[in-house]
């Protein structure tokens, strides 16, 4: 029986599995996906941004220098002098002024240089931020020596204004721009992945970091109380995910307990049956030697006594073998059961305990079966009842003991009643589960197991038909073997 909860070689697998380290853990990745994924935001926020920042970097131009014209056209500008013109274009960053009026005459208010040509026109009136975003894009990556030329309205004048100016200073400006956006966006991706770290690190990451390593405990040791994981007090998936996994640590520990509490019991069997069969043996001798007695009393129960001790030997091996080897498969051949039946009532001891015993099996009823292990079957059964009913005291119970048979077509029904008490609660929840249903002092809770394997290796079954205070009946089906047609067919075309 294998069931030492953990052998050297499971304990040194499973201490040979690390904890994940930190690196390579969730927090580590969660932080960095969350650093990537606020700086992907940031930029995806980052091209409207810088389009809308050059638009209005334009108009501010724009609207200067619309002012200046307003200045200049009321002091008539070719008066002006040049100086003071410099001075505004150079306040400006511009090359050239001019404004064109309603009817569509321009006038040029200030020029320093007229540039040879323009490379770049942008009407301001049209601009809108989603097609700004290309040439936004394109006079970062491409600009700072093209001329540009920008004109549009201001306020509610109909005036068209106009402005000839490079372009390096509105690159540099979306520079500046882009770089404090840089960093800015920087600050916030950590600030969120920060808190997002956190929350999630308490919220998720947290137990699951608790559950990894109670699996890692629990399976270097998962015969130790303390490495059942304590579920925390929540209603989410990972609460179920505890709630389950501290339930399934619980189960497997109860099932070690009990595996290692089989093989105890196992090796106490062992010990025990080492020794009976000694002294079985001696006793065995001693029956030979009965036979020398020449009293036809003691003649008549000396082969009784030598079959009971047989048997008695091939149990006690028996037990050993139960739950290591298969019982072996039944030799079935045609038996008169009742004196089958005859023999299990001389074994189970019902006349000792002042039980009446009533075979009601009709004589010449056959059953094909093997007649060792229905013997087993029927022992087991009768036994079971004999020890309920020999646990009553009042001297008024009837205590009977009935076995009788029927045959319904090819199939055999043996009942075992009983006028005992009826089985306990704990007997019925567990019936036929090894070890489990014993509900009396000095039982193993082997024998209905055993017989309804033995059945059930005939094709048959055993069970309980009812069971109330004053009538106890168990059923033992046994069908007959079914014939093979194919040889039997075979058979009958042999000719003889
Ligand atoms: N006819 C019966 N009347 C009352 N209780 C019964 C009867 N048959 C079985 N039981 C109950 O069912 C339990 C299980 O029976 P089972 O034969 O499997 O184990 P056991 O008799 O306790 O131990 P073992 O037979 O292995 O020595 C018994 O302990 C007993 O309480
Ligand atoms: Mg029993």
């Amino acid at each position: 029986m294998d069931a030492s909860p953990s052998t050297d070689a499971d304990i040194v697998e499973a201490g040979a599995r690390p904890a994940v380290p930190l690196a390579r853990g969730l927090s580590a990745k969660l932080l960095v996906l969350t650093v990537i994924f606020v700086m992907v935001a940031e930029i995806l926020i980052f091209v409207p941004s810088i389009a809308n920042f050059r638009i209005n970097w334009l108009e501010e131009r724009l609207s200067t220098a619309a002012a200046v014209s307003i200045v200049l056209l009321q002091n008539d500008a070719s008066s002006s002098p040049p100086t003071l013109q410099n001075d505004v274009l150079m306040a400006i960053g511009a090359k050239a002024i001019a404004v064109r009026d309603e009817d569509g005459v321009s006038r040029l208010l200030a020029v320093s240089e007229m540039p040879k040509e323009v490379d770049e026109h942008i009407d301001l009136r049209q601009t809108s931020l989603v097609n700004a975003i290309i040439p936004a894009l394109d006079t970062m990556l491409a600009g700072g020596k093209r001329m540009m030329r920008v004109y549009g309205t201001v306020g509610d004048s109909d005036k068209v204004f106009e402005l000839v100016m490079p372009d390096w200073r509105l690159r540099r400006a979306m520079f500046v721009y882009s770089w404090n956006v840089a960093i800015v966006s920087l600050l916030i991706s950590v600030f969120t992945a920060v808190l997002v770290y956190t929350a999630i690190d308490r919220i998720m990451i947290g137990p699951i970091r608790n559950m990894t390593r109670s699996m890692l405990d629990f399976s270097r040791a998962p015969d130790r109380p303390g490495n059942v994981i304590t579920p925390e007090d929540r209603t989410d998936e990972i609460g179920v995910a505890e709630q389950e996994l501290a339930d399934m640590q619980a189960s497997l520990q109860k099932m070690l307990a009990e595996q290692k509490h089989l093989a105890d019991l196992g090796l106490a069997v062992s010990k025990i049956n080492h020794d009976m069969r000694n002294i079985l043996s001696s006793a065995q001798l001693l029956s030979d030697r009965l036979q020398t007695i020449d009293d036809p009393a003691v003649q008549s129960l000396v082969p009784k006594l030598v079959r009971t001790l047989d048997r008695a030997v091939a149990y006690s091996s028996g037990v050993l073998a139960y739950g290591r080897t298969q019982e072996p498969a039944p030799a079935r051949r045609r038996l008169m059961l009742y004196h089958l039946v005859e023999e299990v009532g001389d074994v189970v001891g019902a006349e000792a305990s002042g039980i009446e015993f009533v075979n009601a099996v009709d004589p010449s009823f056959e059953i094909d079966a093997d007649a060792e292990q229905l013997f087993r079957v029927l022992s087991n059964i009768c036994r079971n009842a004999v020890q309920a009913m020999a646990g009553e005291s009042d001297g008024v119970v009837v205590r009977r003991l009935t076995v009788a048979a029927e045959r319904r077509g090819s199939v055999s029904r043996i009942l075992v009643t009983d006028t005992g008490p009826g089985l306990p609660a704990k007997a019925r929840a567990n019936l036929f589960a090894p070890f489990r249903g014993s509900a009396r002092s000095g039982g193993t809770g082997l024998g209905l197991a055993i017989a309804n394997e033995l059945a059930r290796a005939h094709g048959g079954s055993v069970e309980l038909v009812e069971s109330v205070g004053g009538r106890t009946v168990f059923a033992v089906t046994i069908p007959d073997q079914p014939v093979n047609l194919e040889q039997a067919r075979g058979a009958l075309r042999r000719p003889a």
